[in-house]
């Protein structure tokens, strides 16, 4: 159930084929795409071109995280590039209901993006249209940074208001966290009802210490600590 998708944003882009493939081969789940503009977010990574480029080399889940403003314009070739899921910030977009319409009819499935303020309210009216809702432990743009442990409380509520869905729909949506996850923290998150873990500077930035390229020991660290769970 708990799914492990490392950002990609932290490999090494002189070899990313190799690192799209090696991190999966080590046993992650799915392939995190961090997409920035330089205008949502101070910061310019990949578009569609560069996923279309990984996407034959693994049958693995492309999660793309699009930090960028406006959205809706980019989707369809996000789709057409071979994206499975497509998330988005509320802020980002004019019409949020539209947009993760738009996702789903290019067929992709859609999900919405917290910052750390934004509030949580956005998804009360969208729960039908929604696979996934992803919380942000740090502000976007940057991999490396500290989780802010207030997401935990943000997690607590996410989850209720999603499992007072599952029982009311039928349908379940994934709780996913971006931003600051580690060997050491992932636990906790899990308790507060996290079931889908990025993880950037943690998994890629670890083996790039070593510069092995080698992503199994991080990947079964974290499998081995969610499933000793939080010491509750
Ligand atoms: C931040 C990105 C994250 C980032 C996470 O804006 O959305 O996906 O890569 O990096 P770490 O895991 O290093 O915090
Ligand atoms: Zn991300």
């Amino acid at each position: 159930m708990y799914v492990i998708a490392p950002s990609i944003l932290s490999a090494d882009f002189t070899r990313l084929g190799a690192e799209v493939v090696d991190v999966i081969a080590a046993g992650a789940d799915w392939i995190h795409f961090d997409v920035m503009d330089n205008h949502y977010v101070p910061n310019l990574t990949v578009g569609p071109m560069v996923c279309q480029a990984i996407r034959p080399l693994t049958k693995a889940t492309i999660d793309v995280h699009l930090m960028i403003k406006p959205v809706d314009r980019i989707v369809p070739d996000f789709a057409k590039a071979g994206a499975d899921l497509i998330t988005f910030h509320p802020e980002a977009s004019e019409h949020v209901d539209r947009t993760l319409s738009l996702i789903r009819d290019s067929g992709c499935k859609a999900g919405l993006v917290f910052n750390p303020a934004t509030p949580l309210d956005y998804m009360d009216y969208v729960m039908d249209k929604l696979d996934l809702v992803l919380l942000m432990g740090v502000n976007p743009g940057f991999g490396g940074q500290q989780f802010i442990p207030g997401t935990l409380r943000k997690l607590r509520a996410a989850r209720e208001r999603i499992d007072t869905y599952a029982q009311e729909s039928g349908r379940h949506i994934r709780l996913e966290i971006d931003g600051g996850v580690k060997i050491d923290n992932i636990a906790e998150i899990a308790a507060a009802g996290a079931d889908t873990f990025v993880a950037g500077s943690a998994v890629y930035g670890a083996a790039r210490d070593t510069d092995s390229h080698r992503y199994d020991s991080v990947i079964a660290a974290m499998r081995q600590a969610l499933a000793n769970g939080a010491g509750q």
